[in-house]
């Protein structure tokens, strides 16, 4: 059977940047004795959390580690979330990093072991080595013919080397590519042979002086020399996923663009692992073992956990890394308690770091960055009211704050948020502590459901 890859715009366009609450973590800030520096790449405090995932991240990259698995354990905004995606930005485009919530494996229109065999494909690359075979030279002349309505074109296209020279037919296709890339004679170009997609070197250092038919910042190159068609090797990296699905028949590529998967036939993943088992025993493939997050894993079953366990076991099995705020909790699925929601037999294999609530003064400075990933000026006097309201509350709402107070600020026409502001956020949104005093106070007055009193799973806070 054939097995594809995809072309590479394609799995360009599948690669999504996240933006959000996280978005000023750019890495670890690990210096390269995998010490934390005190703040770096928007990281702060939480020194032995970040050690330790720098650690494993280390052994990651030298592709020592696979079937393991970490679990970040923590009271709730302690930077559990942000270490792994610190840890994401880490590791380079070329080594795949999935991110999924447990509850996500409930919610997909699959079963769920479906669900968690897909985001475990979807964190083991595949790095393959092409041979493409490209035309590489100067363009001497471009000639167009339209017919006489403009629906057809035709057209002859002479490239050479400083060797050679040659003559190719261009059809419509081409033409448009041609002028869509504003192609002129003395342009240096590559032609992909397979996929038709043309890329500008440069201009030949032969047309320096022609000076209309350039911009500022044109790169003058050099003619190529030798044969103007040329094999290329090519590395590239596709997740056994993105495989799958290129390759599954109901499906087709474009459910790739969609995010609507579906159910992948167990037969054609065989396949798929026997087709990169040959491709590694050639040597034109090598397999990039990545990372797995899943976030808030106490929400995954007993029958995700026991899945979890057996696949771990596989051959091609990424780093799987957990997180969970639950202390002892139920595990789901089961009447059993067991610490983080997670069954023994589970807890045995994983590596557990801790990550630990913070200081003021790291609160202070994560304020401090948030305020300038957000784009808003604090006054000291705000700077310090808003750290002490992180203290008494958490650091989540304290940053959320940020930016409804700068609505208001705006509204008093001001360029920095002020103690005023903040009170008045502080007033109208309630964090959880008020909103369960408010809760007492109202009893009567809101439904109630009734329930037994077994809630204190979430670990606390100090
Ligand atoms: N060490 C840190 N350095 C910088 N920002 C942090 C750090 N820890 C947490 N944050 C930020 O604080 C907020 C809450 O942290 P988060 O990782 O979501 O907590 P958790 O997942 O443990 O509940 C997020 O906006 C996060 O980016
Ligand atoms: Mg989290």
């Amino acid at each position: 059977m054939q097995i594809s890859t995809g072309s590479s715009e394609l799995r360009d366009i599948t690669k999504m940047e996240r933006i959000g609450v996280h978005s000023h973590i750019h890495g670890l800030g690990l210096d390269e004795r995998l010490e934390p520096r005190g703040n770096a790449e928007g990281m702060v405090g939480q020194a032995k959390a970040r050690k330790a995932a720098g650690m494993i991240l280390k052994m990651v990259q030298e592709g020592r580690i696979a079937g393991r698995a970490m679990l970040f354990a923590g009271p709730p905004s302690t930077g559990k979330t942000a270490i792994a995606l610190g840890m994401a930005q880490t590791l380079g485009s070329d080594v795949p990093f999935t991110m999924i919530a447990a509850s996500e494996v409930f919610s997909l229109s699959m079963s769920k072991t479906e669900a968690l065999t897909q985001a475990f494909r979807r964190s083991i690359g595949i790095r393959i080595k092409e041979e493409t075979e490209i035309v590489e030279g100067e363009v001497v002349e471009i000639q167009i013919d339209r017919s006489a309505t403009g629906a057809t074109k035709t057209g002859k296209l002479t490239i050479k080397t400083t060797d050679m020279e040659t003559i190719y037919d261009l059809g419509n296709k081409m033409i448009d590519a041609l002028s869509k890339e504003k192609v002129l004679a003395g342009d240096v170009i590559t032609i992909d042979k397979s996929s038709g997609k043309i890329t500008k070197v440069g201009r030949s250092f032969a047309r320096s002086r022609d000076y209309d038919a350039m911009g500022a910042d044109t790169r003058f190159v050099a003619c190529p020399e030798g044969e103007i068609q040329k094999r290329k090797e090519v590395v590239h990296t596709v997740s056994l996923h993105e495989i799958d699905v290129i390759n599954s028949r109901t499906q087709g590529f474009l459910a790739l663009f969609a995010g609507d998967t579906g159910e992948i036939k167990p037969e054609l993943r065989q396949q798929i692992d026997v087709k990169v088992a040959e491709w590694r025993e050639e040597g034109k493939a090598e397999v990039v073992p990545g990372v797995l997050f899943i976030d808030e894993v106490h929400m995954l079953d007993i029958e995700c956990f026991s899945f979890l366990n057996r696949a771990l076991e596989n051959e091609l099995a990424p780093l799987v890394i957990m997180a969970s705020n639950r202390g002892m909790a139920r595990i789901r699925g089961t009447t059993i308690r067991s610490p983080h929601g997670l069954p023994v037999d589970l807890l045995d294999r994983v590596l557990i770091v801790s990550t630990k609530p913070y200081t003021e003064d790291d609160m202070r400075q994560i304020i401090e960055i948030r305020c300038r990933e957000e784009d808003v000026k604090l006054t000291p006097e705000a700077a310090t009211v808003l750290t002490s309201m992180a203290v008494s509350t958490t650091l989540r709402y304290a940053l959320n704050l940020i930016s409804c107070a700068q609505v208001l600020a705006r509204k008093r026409k001001v360029e920095s948020v002020d103690v005023e502001d903040l009170r008045r956020v502080y007033i109208y949104f309630q964090d959880e502590k008020r909103s369960v005093q408010w809760l007492k106070e109202q009893q009567g007055s809101l439904v109630f459901e009734e329930m037994r009193p077994e809630n204190s799973e979430l670990m606390d806070t100090r």
